[in-house]
């Protein structure tokens, strides 16, 4: 089955590009741009990977973010990961990133993106992977700075038309900040064409999932694994074909469940024929890439080849390209 995943062509829909960060980069960004870090060594830091929830993976993730300074180490970070999914069949990503966590260091909006940017062309390029942008609101910040965060995206696209940002997302610390928080927002960047997606229903109640439809109206749900405590809300989704972009490994290492062969993946998929697809979420801080993603909740789940690529078409169907793109993929 490994060798199948391997060569089945896949689709990203939820990965957070600083979340890519491999100790070593760390430690090799951290030299070069003379920050601090609280880790003595590489070793150090990928043995604190132990998390027993979301905030303790946050803490360490902004940490390691402050690494990166130039627009230099922005495309680095973006051309190893593509470099590395390449590897995977990786034929198409919607990536996220969060500009708060670089601008509110003092590095330029524009630094952050044209990095990403410069390798995603590349990638295009080399081997004709696509890839688009999905800049995230901070939820644990507040929402008149989520707003700024917005207005900079709207800017850099007037200066860019060309840009590759197509949405925007909300990730963060997700309990006890309702997506109520964030509506303007997504109000503003609906009017401006952006698309929308939301993380809910991985640590927060799934009346967060119901108010990222209701009040931020997503195109996808970003996890949603915790709707299956609210039936009615399921029938929507699946009435809807709402995707989720579930992230296997993220919600074993997060204590979303306890071990794989708990997690609720082909129920979604098969007793509630929800749109489901398999994503990596932070693939250096939780144990690997998009193929990783595939083959321990294949093997955990005994899922069939059917039911992979079943994953792997939802995949095409939930991302952003259009029709005629998406024809290309299936
Ligand atoms: N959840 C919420 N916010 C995040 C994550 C995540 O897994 N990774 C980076 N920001
Ligand atoms: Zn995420």
């Amino acid at each position: 089955m490994d060798s199948f995943i391997d060569i089945l062509p896949k689709v990203e829909l939820h990965l957070h590009i600083e979340g890519t960060l491999e100790p070593e980069t760390v430690f090799q960004l951290a030299q070069k741009n003379n920050v601090t870090l609280s880790h003595a060594s590489v070793e150090d830091l990928r043995s604190a990977y132990q998390f027993e929830n979301l905030q303790q993976f946050l803490d360490l993730y902004y940490q390691a973010c402050a690494v990166l300074v130039t627009q230099d180490d922005f495309y680095q970070m973006t051309m190893a990961f593509l470099t590395r999914v390449h590897q995977d069949n990786l034929v198409h990503l919607e990536l996220f990133v969060d500009p708060q966590s670089h601008t509110d260091r003092g590095v330029a909006y524009e630094v952050v993106i044209n990095g990403i940017w410069q390798a995603m062309k590349e990638a295009q390029e080399n081997w004709g992977m696509t890839s688009k942008i999905i800049v995230c609101v901070l939820r644990h910040l507040s929402p008149e700075m989520g707003m700024e965060m917005l207005d900079q995206t709207l800017e850099y696209l007037k200066q860019h038309p060309t840009a590759p940002i197509v949405g925007i997302g909300l990730d963060s610390s997700e309990k006890n900040r309702p997506p109520n928080l964030f509506q303007d927002i997504f109000a503003k960047a609906r009017d401006h064409g952006l698309k929308a997606v939301s993380h809910a229903g991985e640590e927060g109640p799934p009346s967060y999932i119901t108010e990222s439809l209701d009040l931020l109206k997503v195109h996808r749900v970003d996890h949603g694994v915790r709707c299956l405590e609210d039936m009615d809300l399921v029938k929507r989704l699946s009435q809807l074909r709402m995707p989720l972009t579930v992230c296997p490994n993220s919600n074993i290492r997060l204590c979303v469940f306890d071990k794989m062969e708990d997690h609720t993946l082909k129920v979604l998929l098969e007793e509630h024929d929800l749109c489901v697809t398999i994503n990596s979420d932070d693939p250096a801080y939780f144990g690997g890439y998009i193929g990783e993603n595939y083959k321990n909740v294949a093997n955990a789940l005994k899922l069939s080849k059917e039911q992979l690529v079943k994953l792997a078409k939802n995949g095409i169907e939930a991302s952003f390209l259009t029709e005629e793109e998406k024809g290309t993929l299936y």
